[in-house]
């Protein structure tokens, strides 16, 4: 079998330096009902920066008022990241781009038929001239310009040769290549970026939408054939689809092909958090390289190699990407996952009580449940007799709200068999009963809500309400709560006492 090397050598024409333009902030904010705030934006523009990409799409200045304002203000920071803006082919977005402080601009036009014909309604000379237009004012005002042929992969060949030749005599310093509606696949993009690359000399990047899955994979196949940039989202966001995810193409890269771009790969983990976090379009679990199963492994077989040596079932190390590896509980889990999740949280059991345990968990899973490991803590626990009842237990909740009074919640806990009650207002009634709860178990425990999600599970006015919440207390540990109820109020106070006693039975556990 042939190794890499080889392959390199023999198929590959790898660019000696590979730019990655990241257009999170740019198309990534195209994602259908994503908006950032400009602080947002400033925040995901460091973390970029931090990480190392070459180049940060900021905006589309022209579009709004606010585009421009974010722009000048991530200009302002002063990172080490080129900033570029986008432009229509015109000189008045072009302006904007220059008042907005950036000094390289991604100018486009369509040069499809269907751009052409049902867009623009422009014939191909206008769009050669407009294009060239828009370059040289561009050259004129100093800017560094990267030209985009959009829709370039349903161009017929000979006009996007006749756009991309007009515009590097008219000075443009990168050509893109925009798949607008992701119709490449790997073979068609060797083709073309390999005619492209064999007619031009200057500099050629890829702009791959994801439609049919092959964003990335376009992208690498592109590289292959010489390109010099590509064009990534974070979690790989964009218009419908998506584009080319920054993270799957900088590891595989790295990993598969044993080329390091340079960047902090550590930090990608936590970005695509922050990411998530800012655009509320979280990663599904099985998302490559950032999704929480990416180093998760529940199959007895494949936590035992794992135990072993990692490299069994995982091509890399969570810590390359700053994920952590996570061996879940459930129905496929054997008896070695058992023990080394027993030894992590300090627990011994004798065999009476490990089988009695790994019977409970199997049947858990059985049942379809996902067993966290705070529920193995506190299975263990009271296996171990060390739990005596659940710590705290609600004794009665009474709730006002309504127009023009604010929310106040009265609760009643036992808290270790001592009842407590205080009321506390807030911004609704959940938030009031919450905070109620907060004053109630502070001598107790010191938690912070992490996450909160509230579901309807079934429809109508008496639909069934399930609350799933993450806490974790000042030690680091994190705990899951979940509760189902018709009273939304009292689902998440259940749910978040589910989560606090178990932080508390981990803890006495640690103690
Ligand atoms: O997908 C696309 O064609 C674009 C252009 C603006 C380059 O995003
Ligand atoms: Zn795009």
């Amino acid at each position: 079998m042939k190794n890499i090397e080889t392959l390199k050598n023999e198929n590959m024409n790898l660019a000696d330096k590979i730019y990655i333009l990241d257009t999170t902030l740019r198309d990534g904010e195209q994602t259908p009902g994503v908006a950032l705030t400009v602080d947002e934006k400033i925040q995901i523009a460091r973390k970029l920066n931090n990480l190392g990409v070459d180049k940060i799409e900021v905006g589309f200045p022209a579009s709004s008022k606010g585009e421009i304002e974010s722009s000048k203000k991530i200009a302002s920071l002063g990172l080490d990241s080129t900033l570029v803006g986008l432009a229509r082919s015109l000189k008045s977005d072009i302006d904007a781009v220059i008042d907005s402080d950036l000094g390289y601009v991604h100018s486009f036009i369509g040069t499809s038929p269907l751009h052409r014909d049902y867009k623009l309604k422009m014939p191909k000379e206008k769009i050669i001239e407009t294009a060239v237009d828009a370059v040289e004012y561009a050259k004129d005002h100093g800017l560094t310009v990267e030209f985009s042929a959009e829709d370039a992969t349903r161009t017929e060949r000979d006009f996007l040769f006749d756009v991309f030749g007009e515009v590097v005599n008219a000075g443009a310093d990168f050509l893109d290549v925009p798949d607008t509606v992701g119709v490449l696949t790997p073979i068609v993009a060797h083709e073309l970026i390999s005619d492209i690359k064999s007619n031009f000399s200057t500099p050629i990047s890829v702009h791959f939408h994801n439609d049919f899955g092959l964003a990335t994979a376009n992208s690498l196949t592109a590289l292959e054939c010489g390109a010099n940039q590509v064009h990534v989202t974070v979690n790989g966001l964009g218009e419908r689809t998506g584009n080319c995810s920054l993270e799957e193409l900088v590891i595989t890269l790295k990993v598969a092909y044993g080329i390091d771009l340079g960047l902090d790969t550590t930090r990608l983990y936590s970005l695509s958090h922050l990411v998530g976090r800012f655009t509320g379009v979280k990663m599904p679990v099985n998302k490559p390289i950032v999704g929480e199963n990416a180093f998760a492994h529940e199959s007895g077989i494949h936590v035992h190699g794992i135990l072993n040596n990692s490299n069994t079932y995982e091509p890399m190390s969570p810590e390359l990407v700053g994920h952590s590896r996570r061996i879940v509980l459930g129905k496929h889990t054997g008896a070695n996952a058992l023990k080394s999740k027993l030894k992590e949280y300090h627990i011994d059991l004798n065999d009476d009580q490990f089988c009695k345990v790994f019977d409970e968990i199997k049947s858990l899973g059985d049942s379809g449940k996902c067993v966290t490991d705070d529920d193995l803590v506190a299975i263990a626990t009271i296996e171990l007799g060390s739990a005596r009842e659940t710590p705290i237990v609600i004794k009665g909740l009474s709730i006002s709200s309504g127009a023009n009074v604010s929310p106040t919640a009265t609760v009643k806990l036992e808290i270790d068999g001592v009842e407590k009650e205080t009321a506390n207002t807030g911004v609704g009634p959940i938030d009031a009963a919450l905070n109620a709860i907060r004053n109630l178990i502070q001598d107790s425990i010191d938690v912070e809500l992490e996450e909160y999600n509230l579901e309807a599970i079934t429809g109508g006015t008496d639909a069934l309400a399930e609350v799933f919440v993450i806490s974790s207390d000042s030690k680091g540990n994190r705990s899951t709560g979940r509760s189902t109820n018709q009273d939304i109020v009292m689902a998440s106070i259940l749910a978040v006492l589910d989560s606090i006693n178990k932080l508390l039975l981990i803890q006495r556990v640690d103690s």
